[in-house]
């Protein structure tokens, strides 16, 4: 029997695996946020930030989601999510959803249901990767920020550069060179958090061969999917993918302007007969996932079940003010001297280059321009290699405070114009 002295001996600790956390995604983070909190408790309403891409914040509310989620309360949805048939509805309505809006046919057995994308991503990660894993992303990415999980279990995030130069597109071949014995993933976002590209056809399809041919999955972020303009369309890389595993992860955060019901979704295409365990094995371990929540509130997953069932017409509404909005920074951003801009045409950002050499990097930039004008932005860096020197903001805020944070942005440049 052990003695009781053995037990006050041993020292209370986290798991290892905590100690690959990351305490920031970038060293020059921390002393930044901290000083823009400061900025903004001082200055309170005066201060503008347009950093979050959360449409709420911004006044930007679809119209069809209080209703949907009161009659998910008027009929008293609040059993237990999995005996509550809402499951089974919803995964049903998202198949219909990717169908009628991408083209896509999903069977809805083979839809996992997650908090938004980032659970998609969790429930992904958690399933497919092992220490030492690669996992393949273009950078800049959004998902190079956020990526911390990952790296929690062990895996690395490679980036392979889409340059600016090329329109923030990626070339195939660089792709092709950084796949190495141990990728196990590969990730692509189109439209693109932070620049807005949106990839065309032949990329799409040059990057679904690769996949294929080296025999590595696929996992597709289309969170901005119906986020276009210009008349641009954002199609689905499965569309291209023949011999291979894609997972296409989305949900209500953005195309339903609802980031805080947390609803999300994994859709497996699985075209190939040998692919079908690891399928399996990300349904159960979405479902003991799930589980280790109790899963999804029910009366918000009713919700959604018919947000995705609407005609649509709430946004629509909603993509009619984010194109004057667009329009509007453009414009204005386009007028501007020491930045230069390539043209988003999707989801819901703009990513100027700095071109003014005045400044070490974008976080002195922007303490600058926030101390002296009352405005900030999100650094680029944040974003992975390739997006030094930028800045990332949001079209989303109404037009008037749009024009008031571009008017000082405008004057911070002409009053440091060398
Ligand atoms: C590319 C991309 N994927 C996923 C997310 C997060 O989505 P969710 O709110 O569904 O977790 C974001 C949020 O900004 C994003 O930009």
């Amino acid at each position: 029997l052990s003695s009781t002295s053995q037990f006050q001996q041993r020292n209370i600790s986290y798991s290892k695996r905590w100690d690959l956390l990351p305490v920031s995604r970038d060293p020059r983070e921390p002393e930044f946020k901290k000083e823009i909190n400061t900025l903004t408790k001082e200055r309170k309403d005066s201060f503008l930030s347009l950093t979050v891409g959360d449409p709420v914040i911004f006044g930007l509310v679809n119209e069809a989601v209080a209703p949907a989620i009161n009659r998910a309360v008027e009929k008293k949805l609040f059993m237990y999510p999995e005996i509550s048939g809402v499951q089974e509805e919803y995964r049903s309505a998202v198949s219909d959803f990717e169908k009628k809006s991408q083209g896509m046919d999903y069977d809805p057995a083979n839809i996992v249901i997650t908090a938004g994308v980032a659970g998609s991503m969790n429930v992904l990660h958690y399933t497919l990767l092992d220490p030492g894993d690669e996992v393949l992303t273009f950078s800049p990415l959004h998902y190079v920020g956020t990526s911390a999980y990952i790296r929690t279990l062990g895996a690395n995030v490679i980036q392979v550069p889409a340059l600016e130069s090329n329109g923030w597109l990626p070339a195939p071949e660089d792709l092709r060179k950084a796949i190495t014995p141990k990728t196990k993933l590969l990730m692509v976002n189109s439209p693109t958090n932070p620049q807005g590209t949106v990839y065309p056809d032949n990329i799409l399809r040059e990057i679904a061969d690769i996949g294929a041919e080296f025999g590595i999955p696929i996992v597709s972020d289309e969170i901005y999917s119906l986020l276009t303009y210009d008349n641009v369309v954002a199609h689905p890389i499965g569309k291209f993918v023949k011999d291979n595993l894609v997972f296409t992860v989305s949900g209500v955060s953005k195309i339903f302007c609802a980031p805080g019901m947390r609803m999300g979704y994994i859709c497996i295409k699985n075209s190939v007969e040998k692919f079908g365990k690891v399928a399996d094995m990300v349904k159960r371990v979405g479902s003991m996932y799930g589980h280790a929540s109790s899963g999804i509130p029910t009366p918000l997953m009713a919700a959604a079940a018919e947000l995705y069932r609407s005609d649509l017409s709430s946004f629509r509404a909603i993509l009619e003010k984010l194109k004057v909005r667009r329009a509007l920074a453009l414009k204005r951003l386009g007028e501007m001297s020491s930045l230069s801009l390539v043209r988003p045409m999707g989801a819901l950002y703009f990513f100027p280059k700095i071109t003014s050499k005045k400044w070490i990097d974008e976080y002195t930039f922007l303490l600058d321009l926030a101390r002296s004008e009352s405005v900030v932005f999100t650094p680029g860096a944040t974003f992975g290699m390739g997006a030094e020197g930028h800045f990332r903001g949001v079209f989303m805020a109404e037009p008037s405070i749009l024009s008031e944070a571009m008017d000082r942005l405008d004057r911070f440049l002409r009053k440091n114009a060398s």
